[in-house]
């Protein structure tokens, strides 16, 4: 197993199978009555959250809970970060309260690779920037697995602002590793330099791809980190690029709807489509516990 979990390209294809198929014993878990094993007493994890979470930072609690160990949840709003505290100095004295691990999610690319580098625990990435977000890609592989049996094969179209997603990012590369045949379906404007070189086909029609996939998902529009006009109105995007309802009844019977969270409803998803019995965007959440479980486990587990 390997020392950090920075990037989905760090995952060859044994060692993700290997997270995948740990998160499926550790789902056994959830359903206990006492949802708890004995496996990292005695080590602490680090929640370093520069930027804000609903899921992942939960996740990664609960996870690590479960697992019983101790955990250290950092928020930069509130602390000396505020102050001018650099990421390093923060970093070294969470390490001299004992960190095993640090979870960070920051809005600099590249910052757990930097990290990685000052602390002497295990550095798992939970989204940097517009970079990578590899324990999305692994929860979103897992409920691809678990709902359509094998990845193999798989015709994954994901669907938006790719330019902005670190999800995207890491999903077409954990998918290409585990033989899923990704499409990214975008426009023009919202897609990254350099998008020819990744491991995937390329669209600008989504009603082209609907009907020949198995897996749709939804990226969301961030506008938070748009400086400039990617598409002339929320409305156009919506009628170009939205999953409606008409949209989803082009689906395949069998196939899935995926959203990473948070949604905007209404603009990259349909309501209806969100709550519909095909999305999994629900089931996506309680899997990120069991693969998060597993990510710790198997970097923790083995050390003393
Ligand atoms: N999918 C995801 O990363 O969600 P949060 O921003 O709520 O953690």
């Amino acid at each position: 197993m390997i020392t950090h979990l920075l990037s989905a390209a760090d995952l060859d294809r044994s060692t993700a199978t290997l997270v995948l198929d740990t998160a499926t014993e550790m789902a056994t878990v959830a359903g206990r009555e006492v949802k708890k094993l004995p496996t990292l007493r005695g080590r602490t994890v680090v929640n370093l959250f520069y930027e804000d979470s609903t899921r992942t930072r939960t996740s990664f609690e609960v996870a690590a809970k479960r697992l019983s160990a101790d955990v250290i949840n950092f928020s930069a709003k509130g602390s000396s970060v505020s102050k001018g505290e650099s990421l390093k100095d923060t970093a070294l004295t969470l390490q001299a309260m004992g960190a095993d691990a640090v979870v960070i999610r920051h809005s600099a690319s590249g910052a757990p690779h930097r990290l990685a580098r000052w602390v002497d625990g295990s550095v798992v990435n939970a989204g940097d920037g517009t970079h990578e977000h590899p324990t999305q890609a692994l929860l979103d592989a897992y409920t691809m697995r678990a709902r359509l049996g094998t990845l193999e094969g798989l015709r994954v179209a994901i669907v938006g602002d790719v330019l902005h997603s670190r999800v995207a990012r890491s999903n077409v590369l954990l998918l290409a590793t585990l033989g899923a045949k990704v499409t990214l379906v975008s426009p023009p404007t919202l897609l990254p330099v350099g998008v020819g070189t990744w491991p995937c086909a390329v669209s600008y029609d989504l009603d082209a791809v609907l009907g020949a996939v198995d897996v749709v998902m939804m990226l969301r529009v961030q506008r938070e980190r748009m400086n400039d006009s990617y598409f002339p109105s929320a409305r156009e995007y919506a009628r170009r690029y939205g999953l409606d309802v008409a949209r989803a009844a082009r689906l395949p019977e069998h196939a899935i709807v995926m959203h990473p969270g948070p949604m905007n409803r209404g603009m990259e998803i349909a309501p209806e489509v969100a709550d519909s019995a095909r999305a999994t965007i629900v089931e996506q959440v309680a899997n990120g516990v069991s693969v998060r479980m597993a990510v710790l486990y198997l970097l923790l587990g083995g050390k003393s």
